[in-house]
């Protein structure tokens, strides 16, 4: 199948306030096989956002490698990750990321307009849209939708562009528990018949059921090897399924994380509040082929 293999060497990420300096992530080594389904759990400030940045090459870590299919993106230029994000990568995050002036086809669109796709365009939407049981919302806009909708959306917009490797961080952090159970099984189920790999962050126990293999982190630290040990501690500490995650990743948050856009190429979310233009198209592009969710590699 088509997942993205990952691997950390030894990454850690340190951060330096004046003089204090706190250890996001040290010294955590794993492997992430084609078509896995990893749950990072851990609680709030464990470092489990960072981790996710530097896999996604939004944050560069301290020491350390990371690879995406052999490929170093801890030592990767800007260009060559704005394309790692365009071409492999999809990103979920906890508060969905949806442009509210937009209808959900047209976030969905979104990362294809500034990937420079033509083709099809409208019709890739639209399947995606139809993938997360969302075809007859399509022009809705998100406060016309319910949480679950507009995460929903927000999968179907990670997807659009066929990525090998779903990143999620949180993504049912503002959701009930039992829409957070059916979002969670629809990213599964997707990324499992698509041989999509998936790392997701969660505060959530529920997600220990699905995915194939959970990992914990403790102050930076991967404590875990083993489901079960995790399962154990995380009973024994009683700790509530939806413990409300405290206002963090604001940062990570932003537009162009979400769709690994570079925007110097196109006005979103920038500084000045500039008038958004039509996005420029660029020329060449290369457009993604039909087939690309079968990519035997
Ligand atoms: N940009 C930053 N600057 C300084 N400290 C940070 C930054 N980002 C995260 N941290 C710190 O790193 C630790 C891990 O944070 P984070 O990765 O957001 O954890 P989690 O996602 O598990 O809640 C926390 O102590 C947090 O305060
Ligand atoms: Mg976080």
């Amino acid at each position: 199948m088509a997942g993205a293999a990952v691997e950390l060497r030894n990454v850690s990420r340190l951060f330096e306030l004046g003089s204090e300096e706190v250890w996001a992530v040290r010294d955590i080594t794993l492997s992430v096989e084609p078509g896995d389904f990893l749950a990072l759990i851990g609680r709030s400030g464990s470092g489990k956002t960072t981790l996710l940045n530097t896999i996604a090459g939004l944050d560069r870590p301290t020491g350390g490698e990371v690879e995406i299919d052999g490929e170093r993106v801890d030592l990767m230029g800007e260009a060559d990750l704005i394309a790692l994000r365009r071409q492999k990568l999809g990103f979920i995050f906890q508060s969905f990321g949806l442009l509210p002036l937009l209808s959900a086809q047209e976030n969905v669109e979104l990362p294809l307009r500034i990937a420079g796709v033509h083709r099809d365009r409208p019709a890739r939407a639209r399947e995606v849209l139809e993938l997360v049981g969302l075809e007859r919302r399509a022009h809705h806009r998100p406060y016309e939708l319910s949480g679950g909708e507009q995460q929903r959306v927000a999968i179907a917009r990670a997807l659009v562009t066929e990525p090998t490797l779903v990143l999620a961080d949180e993504p049912t952090g503002e959701l009930d528990s039992a829409t957070a159970t059916a979002v969670f099984t629809l990213i599964r189920d997707i990324c499992r018949e698509r041989g999509v790999s998936i790392i997701t962050c969660t505060h959530d126990r529920l997600v220990m059921e699905m995915a194939s293999r959970v990992e914990e982190l403790e102050d930076g630290h991967l404590v875990t090897g083993h489901r079960g040990d995790v399962w154990g501690r995380v009973q024994s500490r009683e700790r509530t399924p939806f413990e409300a995650p405290a206002g963090e990743d604001e940062a990570s948050q932003s537009l162009p994380s979400l769709i690994g856009a570079d925007t110097r190429n196109f006005g979103v979310a920038g500084t000045e509040p500039e008038p958004e233009p039509e996005p420029e198209e660029p020329e060449e592009v290369e457009d993604i082929p039909e087939d690309r969710w079968a990519r035997p590699t």
